[in-house]
């Protein structure tokens, strides 16, 4: 009979036993299981876990920043690497939504790489890896463990991923994550966070990446998202985000007509993201969105809802 006390007690002393005094590099990703992989190995070998939080410059709106202090309020041993440039400008010109994802992915595994080199001596890496990504990745490419994993039949593989390799929650599914996650004390806030793709906003702007679009659809992101929590929906949503789409639509402003950019609204229901429902948001929720994106977003003239489900439409629209 599971419980979460028990798990922690048994992988703790295992982690011990296993890593002993030796050193091990984590790549953090701000999601759940990086961030849950991380507290258990840092309960295990303390200052000898190494964290690397990587911002690829396609995050939302604070959320390096912001993570990074939970991280280290968290007592973590945590870099934080600031690659945006190096990732925008790998990015530049590129409209495929499978090769972004692949320059995505080569340039993280740069970056840690070069990042793993800063660890002397370390001889593990540790994955947030959990049950479902065994059996089958959602998350295909772009995140931490899923780029390491879509390259492993690559020759000449990058140092760090000559380590030996520790996962901890490779057993669990999500709900137990969490579970594991909260008796350990982490915060709601970081155990409730919507899953958001390792690729980040580079698949939910559509076609090429620009900084100012990125600015644009970080703006936008930020008034949905922390709308839903003031209106207390972001717990009922299993997903949410906004699409920067390729499209400009014409407008008025006082007397002036404009031609500007238009975004999509997703919010879906799902248990494991391979279907998904999209959400009856209220109308007053929509409506109050709608007219604060429009008004304090510049260059954005139009909003609207996604209502199609999975199948067919997939959550992300790249
Ligand atoms: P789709 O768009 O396929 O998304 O319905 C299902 C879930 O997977 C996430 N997703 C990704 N996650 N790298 C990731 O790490 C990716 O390339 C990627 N594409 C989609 C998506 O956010 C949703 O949770």
């Amino acid at each position: 009979n599971w419980t979460p006390a028990a798990f922690v007690e048994t992988t703790v002393a295992g982690l011990k036993a296993k890593i002993g005094d030796e050193k091990v590099i984590l790549g953090l990703s701000g999601g759940v299981d990086s961030s849950v992989a991380a507290v258990l190995l840092n309960k295990a070998i303390g200052k000898n876990l190494h964290c690397i939080f990587v911002n690829n410059g396609l995050l939302r709106k604070n959320e390096f920043e912001d993570v990074l202090h939970q991280y280290k309020d968290m007592g973590l041993n945590v870099k934080g690497v600031d690659a945006s440039a190096r990732f925008l400008d790998a990015l530049e010109g590129e409209s495929d939504p499978e090769k972004k994802r692949k320059i995505i992915g080569r340039v993280f595994i740069e970056v840690f790489d070069d990042e793993s080199h800063q660890v002397e001596n370390a001889k593990w890496l540790a994955q947030g890896t959990i049950y479902p990504d065994v059996i089958e990745s959602v998350s295909a490419t772009g995140g931490p463990s899923a780029t390491i994993k879509s390259h492993h039949n690559v020759g000449g593989l990058p140092d760090f991923m000559k380590l030996k390799v520790v996962e901890p929650l490779k057993m669990l599914f999500k709900d137990e994550v969490r579970r594991v996650g909260k008796s350990m004390g982490l915060e709601p806030n970081l155990l409730g966070r919507h899953p958001f793709p390792g690729p980040g906003l580079a698949i939910r702007i559509l076609g090429d990446i620009t900084r100012e679009k990125v600015a644009i659809l970080q703006e936008v992101d930020h008034i949905f998202i922390q709308g839903l929590k003031e209106w207390g929906l972001y717990d009922q949503v299993w997903q949410a985000g906004a699409m920067l789409l390729p499209v400009n639509s014409v407008g008025v402003m006082g007397d002036e007509r404009t031609y500007e950019k238009c975004v999509a609204l997703r919010a879906v229901e799902s248990t494991d993201g391979m279907t998904a429902d999209w959400v009856n948001l209220p109308y007053e929720f929509l409506q109050k969105t709608s007219n604060d994106i429009i008004n304090k977003v510049p260059g954005v003239n139009r909003v609207v809802y996604d209502i199609s489900s999975k199948p067919p439409a997939t959550i992300e629209w790249e």
